[in-house]
């Protein structure tokens, strides 16, 4: 007879053959920063996280970084929207400005992530030009490697391109070598399905499609194939890191991400998923802790090395890990 529950007998030696450890240095954080003094609006359909103008991002950033949190992505809203988003790379805008900032006060001490997308920055709310009701790839990945650009000119570590065009992450990498970026990675969303999960981050980066939907550059969620196929792509484009995006209902595809590269795998925890643990906590219909922890290490026993996620700051103030 076998007796598996002989390393289950008491929390010591469920402790040592524990296959899955979690560390802070796994987490990124996400930020919404948007313009203005002195601004901390709380997003109502993300509950703990907020609306940040600069000033106040770096309060903020500055206590995370207290409690381990060092690294962070940062998404703009509410720059000027335009059919061709040229505010996208704008220096003057808000997220290379803000990462001049971050670095003037943290320098090498915080590492920062930069979503690159138009969605914030087009008028329609798409994340590419449109022309005759079509996302066009080709432009579109022009405009996406200029943004990148410049976010690397003000500083940022690593970005993060979540458009899905084709080809994009070929472009930023020419783009970034080209200008002596040698040393700016890219973390792409390889895989991101077009998914309901969003739903509470369209209110929080104002990018919600005025018209249709994005499934004509985003996943099809029934496809496991195509997400490897996507992803291999970006390897060979000259991608540092994986990305798959939802995480909770995609732990099959980044198991098999973990299984077919030798690039660090990382995942993206959405508002979607974030918002459903905390509502049903609020009603007190779970146990809020035990049921982030559960959901955390799932991605790291999947193959995730890095998450991204709206409950690491919980999971440090309240000393969960
Ligand atoms: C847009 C973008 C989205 C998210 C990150 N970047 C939404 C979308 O594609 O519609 C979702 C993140 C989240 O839900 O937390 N490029
Ligand atoms: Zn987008």
């Amino acid at each position: 007879m076998q007796r598996p529950r002989r390393l289950r007998k008491n929390p010591v030696v469920r402790e040592m053959i524990a296959e899955t450890r979690l560390a802070k240095d796994m987490f990124v954080y996400p930020y919404f920063v948007v313009p203005g003094t002195n601004v901390t609006k709380a997003i109502d359909a993300i509950p703990g996280i907020n609306h940040f103008s600069t000033d106040n991002l770096i309060k903020d950033v500055e206590k995370g970084l207290r409690l381990g949190v060092n690294k962070i992505m940062l998404f703009g809203v509410g720059d000027e929207k335009s059919d061709d988003a040229k505010s996208a790379y704008d220096p003057h805008s808000l997220v290379p400005v803000a990462v001049k900032e971050l670095k003037k006060n943290f320098g090498d001490d915080l590492y920062i992530v930069t979503d690159v997308c138009v969605c914030s920055y087009t008028s329609h709310g798409h994340c590419g030009i449109m022309k005759d009701d079509y996302i066009q790839n080709d432009l579109s990945v022009e405009l996406i490697a200029k943004m990148a650009l410049n976010h690397a000119e003000a500083g940022a570590d690593m970005l993060a391109p979540s458009d899905m065009m084709d080809g994009r992450v070929s472009a930023i990498r020419k783009k970034l070598d080209g200008s002596g970026f040698v040393n700016t990675a890219i973390m792409s969303h390889a895989t991101k399905f077009a998914s309901a999960y969003y739903g509470p981050f369209r209110e929080a980066a104002d990018c919600a499609p005025n018209k249709g939907d994005r499934k004509a550059y985003q996943m099809d969620f029934r496809n496991g194939n195509e997400a490897l196929r996507e992803a291999l792509l970006d390897e060979a484009e000259g991608a540092d890191v994986l990305m798959v995006k939802p995480a909770l209902a995609y732990l099959d595809v980044i198991s098999n991400l973990k299984q077919n590269s030798g690039l660090p795998i990382a995942c993206y925890n959405v508002s979607g998923e974030y918002s459903m643990i905390k509502a049903a906590a609020e009603k007190g219909w779970i146990d809020e802790q035990k049921v982030v922890m559960e959901t955390m290490h799932a991605f790291a026993r999947a193959g995730a090395s890095i998450i991204t996620t709206y409950h690491i700051r919980d999971i440090v103030e309240n000393n969960w890990m």
